[in-house]
């Protein structure tokens, strides 16, 4: 049972720092008349799962389980349809099979779903033909379409979101515990998959090796409830504290403070200032927490970090999730591993093989190489390999449709290609078929390691 955060306002010692990456909103009434309202909405998640995500990324931490996170960078209001969410987690659920069988690893299932709507920016303002409006922070805040009325940052929109996560999270929930997750749909999930794909027809054969380890087990008597229901966590970026802090309540259980809009949160490489609200925001609830790591993080800034989010060293709170890039990781990845390792922190290390590798394309698209993503996979395996550490996950843009945003893959996209199904809101996904490359590649390393 969880109450709201209002019985305990003292708490919030986040509220007096400086907050970087926050909407201008134009009308401060609107603003905490939507903020009242989020704050009567009941809990989207529980403590208590929370505490057993906790728990699974303790795993994580300690190298008994792999990560896989993952979805949009940004989720739409306008893409809140079944059939997006399903495939979504179709992909997801493929590429956790591929890792759990062919690495032999438990798999702790987190999708960047259900209130990821709201964006870092690099910059405040866009031009486009001598007209300056302000950027699209994600749908959370303002419109996607370049105009005035649009981009105009609106608090109703923070409702919307609460009430398109809701939606999410209840498809999700039903999915993955009434049946549609249940291992012997294995071959299903593969269903309507283009024929012809290379990863597809990869992904046909494990699952027939799946059906037959599973007819084994059951003609030896044994049909284990845990293949019927699958545990599926959301996470999205605490960024927007006002939401965030509307939806932190005391769990009446502990006493403690939950952000409940989603059971794992991170904060973003542009938030995660020590001395800013972000990080106290963090400190202060009992989620589990990650924290983006790109290529100028020293080694002082993650045992901070620690000292901040973990202060009782406690396997599973804390995630860092690096994004140095593919020409970056080899090199900036093992002196942190090293002195945080050293200092006795168990935190969980998970690669972001996405951020650190963006370009844009001659054709003005903003895009990825899958061979770059790839790269800074491998060599954040080969890091941790070298150490004698646990790599301990990887955290993905990706959509379940056949979208055209990233380059490469084993049915290959080309630059000429990229401006067909190009649908991202903010940052290129990996689409279905390269999602699964990837996740087939990533059990081979695992396995080698
Ligand atoms: C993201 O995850 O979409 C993002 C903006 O990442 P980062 O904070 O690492 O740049
Ligand atoms: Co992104």
């Amino acid at each position: 049972m969880t109450v709201n955060a209002n019985t305990d306002a003292g708490a919030r010692t986040w509220r007096d720092l400086p907050a970087a990456q926050q909407p201008d909103w134009p009308d401060h009434q609107a603003l905490r008349d939507a903020l009242a309202e989020l704050e009567s909405y009941p809990p989207l998640v529980f403590a208590g799962e929370c505490d057993q995500l906790r728990e699974r990324l303790g795993a994580v931490a300690r190298g008994e389980a792999f990560l896989l996170q993952g979805g949009d960078c940004a989720e739409a209001f306008d893409q809140v349809g079944a059939e997006h969410i399903r495939n979504k987690l179709k992909t997801l659920l493929q590429m956790s099979a591929v890792l759990t069988y062919a690495a032999s690893v438990p798999v702790v299932k987190v999708g960047r779903i259900a209130g990821q709507y709201s964006k870092p920016r690099s910059k405040p303002t866009e031009t486009r033909d001598g007209v300056t409006l302000p950027v699209y922070r994600g749908d959370s805040v303002n419109g996607f379409e370049f105009t005035e009325e649009s981009r105009r940052p609106d608090p109703e929109r923070l409702k919307r979101m609460y009430h398109a996560s809701s939606s999410t999270l209840n498809l999700v929930r039903a999915f993955t515990t009434g049946g549609y997750a249940d291992l012997r749909q294995v071959h299903a999930w593969n269903q309507d998959f283009v024929k012809n794909s290379p990863s597809g027809q990869r992904y046909e054969a494990l699952a027939r090796e799946i059906d037959q380890a599973m007819k084994f087990m059951r003609a030896c008597g044994t049909d284990p409830e845990e293949l019927r229901t699958v545990e599926f966590f959301s996470s999205h970026e605490a960024l927007l504290l006002d939401y965030e802090s509307a939806l932190t309540r005391v769990d009446s259980r502990s006493g403690k403070l939950y952000d409940v809009s989603g059971h794992m949160i991170w904060i973003g490489e542009r938030t995660r200032q020590l001395d800013g609200a972000h990080i106290e925001f963090a400190s202060q609830v009992r989620n589990p927490v990650g924290v983006k790591l790109g290529p100028t993080t020293t080694s002082e800034e993650a045992l901070a970090l620690i000292e901040r989010l973990d202060p009782d060293r406690e396997p599973g709170r804390l995630t860092f999730i690096t994004r140095m890039g593919a020409d970056k990781i080899r090199d900036r990845l093992p002196e942190l591993v090293e002195k945080v390792t050293a200092s006795g922190a168990q935190v969980g290390w998970v690669c972001d093989p996405m951020h650190g590798n963006t370009f844009e394309a001659a054709s003005g698209h903003k895009t990825r190489r899958f061979d770059d993503v790839l790269d800074e996979v491998k060599g954040f395996f080969e890091v941790h390999k070298s150490l004698g550490t646990h790599p301990g996950g990887i955290h993905m843009e990706l959509t379940g449709d056949d979208v055209t945003e990233c380059v490469g893959g084993g049915d290959e996209i080309f630059v000429d290609d990229l401006h067909q199904r190009y649908e991202t809101a903010c940052d290129p996904r990996l689409n279905r078929s390269q999602s699964l490359d990837l996740a087939f590649l990533v059990a081979e390393m695992y396995r080698d390691q």
